[in-house]
């Protein structure tokens, strides 16, 4: 997944990405996906659709779930992303934590985007109702229909975290 850029257009850019200052040479408008994957090996956020359709791209930027594939790296610049590999950075999030108790995951690829919206809703609204839920995750297809699991997975990760 790289696109031809003229080296002309490329730039030196500083990201914040999991709390630490990152240097990449990149276009201004390479997707974010694209500057996590292939220039700093961030491989556990996903490509799908590339078009904001699936959620598999989902990266948390200052705590709000966004779409990493439509994204310009310019529009992070100097704000806060977080990636599935940050939010384990001090021990398992809660939110993994209960999609390892309950076996969350079929094939995968769709589940580090369903995480960190997970994590995103559960910053916003600690005890999310079914709706709440729902509304949150919608965005997020998984192809192997996990998404019962993952109700109940966010119902136990607040828990989790109430109970911490
Ligand atoms: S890859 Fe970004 S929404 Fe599908
Ligand atoms: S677990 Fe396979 S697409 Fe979601």
């Amino acid at each position: 997944m790289s696109k031809n850029i003229a080296e002309s257009d490329k730039s030196i850019i500083t990201l914040k990405i999991n709390g630490e200052d990152k240097k990449v040479n990149a276009a201004k408008d390479t997707p974010l996906l694209w500057v996590l994957r292939d220039h700093l090996g961030l491989n556990g956020t996903k490509f799908g659709c590339g078009m904001a359709l699936c959620g598999a791209c989902t990266v948390q930027l200052n705590g709000v779930p966004i779409r990493s594939c439509i994204t310009p790296v310019s529009a992070v610049i100097n704000q806060e992303v977080l990636t599935i590999e940050g939010l384990a950075q001090k021990g398992l999030h809660p939110v993994q934590q209960a999609w390892q108790d309950l076996d969350v995951p079929q094939c995968g690829y769709c589940q580090s985007g369903q995480i960190m919206t997970a994590a995103a809703l559960l910053s916003q609204k600690p005890q999310p109702t079914d709706a709440d839920i729902d509304a949150a995750m919608s965005g997020n297809i998984c192809r192997c229909g996990t998404y019962q699991r993952i109700r109940t997975a966010i119902h136990r990760a607040s828990k989790l975290t109430r109970d911490k």
